[in-house]
């Protein structure tokens, strides 16, 4: 169980002309193995809820938990057992000019990733291939190739991977299809969904695209100018036609 209770979150610039209340009043709760879908307009608080859940930013007032831990004033690296994150744009999360393999060696001493022991050369370079193989992108016959070769969405899946190989409970993601063409987007999508069930993952996703808040997730939220409007619960998600979501938020 992951609980996320905030009261006014998030102010910026308190006191000044130029205040911000980027998140305000939100009170959150999160299931474990639940796939949030966060949606909304720019600037209506959802990078800062997902900086507020994963500590990158702290909150002005209120308290964020995870499973029965305060975390409300860890740093986001103090968090980091409890939590992954990926973003936006694929070249962020590896290195283009080392190949896969070392950019899942790098991973593996970052993280001391679960079931990846970088002991014996080849042990962990069939361990890296198997878990690659997972994935089901042909990804492991190209582990000696420098990443920069793979298209953004292999990258972008590669990276998924690696960062929720560690012993993580929860998976924060922040548009990571929106640097994408269509079709590496979609490779992207299946392989969070894969993973965030393969791992039993409590997944948050922000996205503007529509369709895949339709078609992924257990539940959706939207956000409006740091509040949540609407909150769409596993049993309403599965009624909801998807022109009922297209001309809801429309
Ligand atoms: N560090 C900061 N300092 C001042 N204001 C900020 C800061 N970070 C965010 N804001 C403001 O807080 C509000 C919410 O921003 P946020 O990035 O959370 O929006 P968002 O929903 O993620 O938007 P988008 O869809 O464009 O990514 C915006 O008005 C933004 O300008
Ligand atoms: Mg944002």
């Amino acid at each position: 169980m992951n609980d996320h209770h905030n009261q006014h979150p998030k102010t910026f610039n308190k006191g000044k002309a130029n205040q911000v209340n980027a998140v305000n009043g939100i009170d959150l709760t999160i299931a474990d193995e639940e796939f949030l879908v966060i949606v909304g307009s720019n600037g209506s608080g959802k990078t800062t809820l997902l900086n507020l859940i994963s500590g990158s930013i702290l909150p002005t007032s209120g308290t964020i938990t995870i499973d029965n831990d305060d975390v409300t004033k860890l740093a986001d690296y103090q968090r980091s057992k409890w939590i992954a994150r990926v973003f936006q744009n694929p070249i962020n999360g590896t290195a283009s000019e080392l190949s896969i393999l070392d950019n899942f060696r790098l991973a593996a001493i970052r993280t001391k990733a679960k079931g990846l022991s970088i002991g014996i050369n080849d042990a962990f370079k069939s361990a890296v291939k198997e878990k690659i193989a997972t994935l089901g992108l042909g990804l492991e016959n190209k582990i000696e190739q420098p990443m920069g070769t793979l298209s953004g969405g292999q990258r972008q899946a590669l990276t998924l991977l690696m960062s929720v190989m560690d012993d993580c409970k929860i998976l924060l993601l922040d548009e990571p299809t929106a640097a994408l063409d269509p079709r590496s987007a979609e490779i992207v999508m299946r392989t969070a969904d894969k993973l965030s069930a393969d791992f039993k993952l409590t997944t948050i996703l922000v996205t503007h695209n529509l369709k895949d808040a339709y078609n992924f997730g257990t539940r959706i939220i939207q956000m409006s100018e740091g509040v949540i409007i609407k909150d769409i619960d596993t049993a309403q998600k599965q009624k909801l036609k998807q022109n009922d979501l297209f001309e809801w938020f429309g």
